[in-house]
């Protein structure tokens, strides 16, 4: 067990933010990481086991299916954050005004996977990215809770925000009606990347459902740009979390 106080997870002599919203110290339980799938070695070597932490893992309802989420406490895309939970209730209660259904559906920084698995659950192909060391747990989380549904099978790829897009995602083979992305924008150093690629996959007919948890004065900056290149709509606040959930496309 650890103790989180004031958001803060104390753990081996050193802090990490807490991703769950509450106030004051909460005790939170960890427990070995075991890399998913278990595999046997194959190069003779014995196996050295690679021991991290994550949380007990997290259960969610959306669609009239219960999501089971793994989550790690060692990158920031192993956790859950508002934006997801917002996005993610949105979809689930505004089924017919974004209808999902057979819609080709990337999500860009998508982190455990909560809203590609929504996304996909309602109905679309998905494609889930992130940056590669994220993608284990991605692919477990997606895996696990969409492999015994009817519906398409969604995929797991690497994806760099500004990198190699013309070579992995050529304009000539792939468009999307939608973009999803969920706390994407915090204090990093890819804010521009992350813009060009926005912009990339935003092409006419492409609609950007962005939510995210507005802290910074670099998060409106960053609305300010998006809101020069597209037109943009608030479709929902969250006051409790700070979160704005906004619909962006473009004006062509
Ligand atoms: C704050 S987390 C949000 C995760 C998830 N969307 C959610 O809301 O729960 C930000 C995500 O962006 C990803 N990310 C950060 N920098 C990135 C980059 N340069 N290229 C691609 N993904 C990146 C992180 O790996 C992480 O999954």
């Amino acid at each position: 067990k650890v103790i989180c106080l004031n958001r803060q997870i104390f753990l081996n002599g050193s802090s990490v933010n807490c991703p769950r919203k509450h106030s004051g110290w909460q005790e939170m339980t960890i427990a070995p990481f075991i890399p998913y799938p278990a595999r046997p070695s194959t190069s003779g070597q014995p196996l050295v086991s690679r021991v991290s932490h994550y949380f007990d893992k997290e259960h969610y309802a959306y669609v009239g299916h219960r999501i089971v989420i793994q989550e790690s406490i060692e990158h920031f895309g192993a956790v859950v954050w508002p934006g997801a939970l917002a996005l993610s209730q949105y979809l689930e209660s505004n089924q017919e005004q974004f209808n999902l259904k057979d819609k080709k559906v990337l999500e860009i920084g998508a982190g455990t996977g909560l809203v590609s698995i929504v996304a996909c659950i309602l109905g679309a192909y998905v494609t889930a990215t992130d940056l590669p060391e994220v993608l284990e747990n991605l692919s477990y989380n997606i895996s696990r809770n969409t492999q015994n549904l009817n519906m398409h099978k969604p995929e797991v790829r690497k994806l760099v925000w500004g990198e190699d897009l013309n070579e992995d995602f050529p304009v000539s083979t792939y468009h999307y009606d939608f973009i999803l992305a969920t706390d994407v924008v915090y204090h990093h150093a890819a804010l521009d990347s992350l813009l060009a690629t926005m912009v990339y996959f935003c092409r006419p007919g492409t609609v950007l459902l962005w939510a995210n948890k507005f802290r910074f004065s670099t998060d409106y900056e960053f609305l300010e740009k998006l809101c020069n290149i597209f037109n943009t709509t608030i479709l929902a606040e969250f006051p409790e979390s700070d979160v704005k959930l906004l619909k962006q496309w473009d004006a062509q």
